[in-house]
């Protein structure tokens, strides 16, 4: 989405003058780019040559047995725990074992399974007793390269012009940098993204496959238009399904995302002070933060550069390409220069979170989509960020099915935990600029890393036949469950349950409790932000 921490680098420009120094270097930063297939060589479809399955036959035996039901019947939740195939780096000083730089990239961290969130007798496995009726998918794409106008190719473009006129001189552990090149793209799925994607949807067959049987209908899962959200998708797909049936087996609704149209996976199109200085408050405060905790790593490399200034915001921008190059190339040099990480939590606090007036506004009209679904009630007003067209229609917005699945973006999953009031992810209060506080109850990596999948199981407890409506629901974040004791009514549960009458009327409270009109379209100053914890302006 848009451009998050270009004014960090912002910054950065403005502090460089002239610096002088040695012509070491004017390859320093350089880009470089691949295109495939080779230009000119296209597929024919249809090419004789080069037959289809169909065309060929002799497929053998393809039975495919019964469906997986893991959820309900394995003895525990398969854990994703690895990155293949991703280099974890060592960071510096430090062997790679004692801190694990991959899972402090916070939005940029490859999902991996969360311990806990606070019931650590929980888990994802259907309580014994209970029957799962329904399950509500919410994911984000997998890991992409940066946003158009993110810090790293700011980066390289300062380098390199650098390089080019005065001169860089670097030595020690940045002498990697004298003939570093910026290979990345933008915006897109990079590989290791596209087999999160395909894997979620493996995983997802697995454990909730037997609620396929309840379909009379063919399922429709939801996306967005953005190339990287439709690419996500689609690898869902091909892994839930396999690469030869999907395109039969369900129906891919695209919703458009770009400014001005409706869609609750892409708010902040229709939410404008989701694109002013209301929403960059995070950057702001992430700067704070960043002196503060980059002071010493400012120090430490300052005497191996010459010519290059090695301001904050240059060395996030290097932080943040120690995260992206190891998504899309595997591995980088960037990471072993810093020991540890953790202003992104910062900035999406205060911009993406609990701590943003604007944020529950933005995650409320899929509050009403699910509202909707759970009572298979026409949404009948669209005065948020819902798309009347879309959810007027049994077709494209269909109730009663056994499975939802919408691909979504990592600041959508958490707006939406926060208009949910999942407040135990936030428990802790606002996050200081000038320290880590010792329990920090904000963790990013655990709410929005790619392809991060935000689980609702609809349950009748006890076991009933399937004619009876479902008595509980209850949520899970990454493999852990999330207490739902922030939400009026729902009383603490060791499984992490709330009886579904409560969680919806609670749902329907915050429907009235968010101001959408006034927290995306009021012209205000954001107040001591101390008092903003549930992504709402303070009334
Ligand atoms: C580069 O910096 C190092 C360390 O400060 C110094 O020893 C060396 O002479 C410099 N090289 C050039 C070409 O300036
Ligand atoms: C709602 O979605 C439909 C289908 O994608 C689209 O044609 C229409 O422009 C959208 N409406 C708004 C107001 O965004
Ligand atoms: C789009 O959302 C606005 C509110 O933000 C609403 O007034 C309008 O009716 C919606 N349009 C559609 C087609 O959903
Ligand atoms: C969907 O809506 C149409 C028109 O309102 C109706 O004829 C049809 O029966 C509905 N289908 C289902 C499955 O509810
Ligand atoms: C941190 O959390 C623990 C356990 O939840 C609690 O006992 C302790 O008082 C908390 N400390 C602070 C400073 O909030
Ligand atoms: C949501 O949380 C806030 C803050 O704790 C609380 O004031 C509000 O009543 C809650 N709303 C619901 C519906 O649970
Ligand atoms: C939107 O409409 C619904 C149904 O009429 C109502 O309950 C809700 O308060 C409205 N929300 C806003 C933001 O106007
Ligand atoms: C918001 O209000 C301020 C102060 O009243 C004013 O200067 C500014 O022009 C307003 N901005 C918009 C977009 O209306
Ligand atoms: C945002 O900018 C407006 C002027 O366009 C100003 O009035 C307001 O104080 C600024 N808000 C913040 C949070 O910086
Ligand atoms: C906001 O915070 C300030 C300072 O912490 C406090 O004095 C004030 O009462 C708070 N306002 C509200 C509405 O909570």
């Amino acid at each position: 989405m848009f451009a998050t921490y270009s004014a960090l680098l912002a910054l950065a420009f403005a502090h460089i003058s002239a610096v002088g120094g040695t012509q070491v270097s004017s390859f320093a930063g350089a880009t470089s780019t691949f295109l495939f297939p080779p230009a000119g060589k296209t597929i024919t479809v249809s090419d004789p040559l080069f037959p289809d399955a169909n065309q060929v036959g002799f497929a053998g035996p393809t039975p495919t047995g019964d469906e997986a039901a893991a959820i309900v019947t394995a003895p525990a939740v398969a854990q994703v725990d690895t990155f293949f195939p991703l280099i974890n780096p060592g960071t510096s000083g430090k062997p790679s074992t004692a801190f694990d730089v991959v899972h402090h990239f916070g939005n940029l961290a490859p999902w991996r399974s969360v311990k806990s969130l606070g019931l650590p007798d929980a888990s994802a496995l259907v309580p014994s007793g209970c029957q799962l009726d329904q399950v509500h998918l919410l994911h984000r794409h997998g890991a992409r390269y940066p946003t158009t106008g993110a810090p790293p190719s700011a980066f390289a473009t300062l380098l390199h012009a650098l390089a080019s006129t005065t001169g860089v001189n670097v030595t020690g552990p940045l002498t990697f940098l004298s003939t570093w090149e910026y290979k990345l793209g933008a915006e897109n799925l990079t590989p290791f993204g596209r087999s999160q994607l395909f894997d979620l949807g493996v995983g997802f067959r697995v454990k909730y496959g037997d609620l396929l049987k309840g379909f009379s209908d063919l399922p429709v899962f939801r996306t967005t238009s953005e190339g990287r959200m439709v690419d996500s998708a689609l690898h869902f797909s091909a892994g839930f399904f396999g690469v030869q049936t999907y395109q039969q087996d369900y129906h891919q609704l695209i919703e458009i995302e770009a400014l001005g149209f409706n869609s609750t996976l892409a708010p902040y199109d229709v939410c404008p002070n989701a694109n002013n200085n209301i929403s960059t408050f995070g950057t702001a405060q992430g700067l704070k933060w960043a002196a503060v905790y980059l002071a010493a790593a400012q120090t430490r490399l300052a005497p191996y550069s010459t010519g290059l200034p090695l301001s904050p915001s240059v060395l996030v921008a290097m932080q943040q390409l120690c995260a992206y190059e190891t998504v899309a190339l595997g591995y980088s040099m960037f990471c072993d220069l810093f020991t540890e990480d953790e202003w992104i939590d910062l900035v999406f606090w205060y911009s993406f979170g609990p701590g943003n007036p604007a944020v529950s506004a933005q995650g409320i009209g899929y509050v009403q989509e699910l509202v909707s679904r759970l009572t298979s009630t026409r949404i009948t007003t669209a005065n948020t960020t819902v798309n009347e067209t879309i959810v007027s229609s049994n077709v494209t917005f269909p109730f009663g099915q056994p499975i939802y699945v919408d691909a979504t973006h990592d600041v959508v999953i958490s707006a939406i935990v926060t208009a949910m009031n999942f407040t135990s992810l936030a428990a802790n209060g606002p996050l200081p600029t000038d320290h880590i506080p010792p329990n920090h109850s904000y963790i990013v990596n655990n709410i929005a890393p790619f392809a991060s999948n935000l689980v609702g199981q609809v349950l009748s407890c006890p076991a009933t036949s399937a004619s009876a409506s479902s008595t509980h629901i209850r949520w899970i974040l990454n493999d852990a469950v999330i207490p739902l004791t922030g939400i009026r009514g729902c009383k603490a549960n060791s499984n992490g349950l709330c009886p579904l009458t409560t969680f919806i009327d609670g749902m329907k409270q915050r429907i009235q409790e968010v101001d959408f009109m006034f927290d995306c379209f009021a012209n205000y100053t954001i107040p001591n932000p101390d008092n903003i914890t549930t992504g709402q302006f303070p009334k």
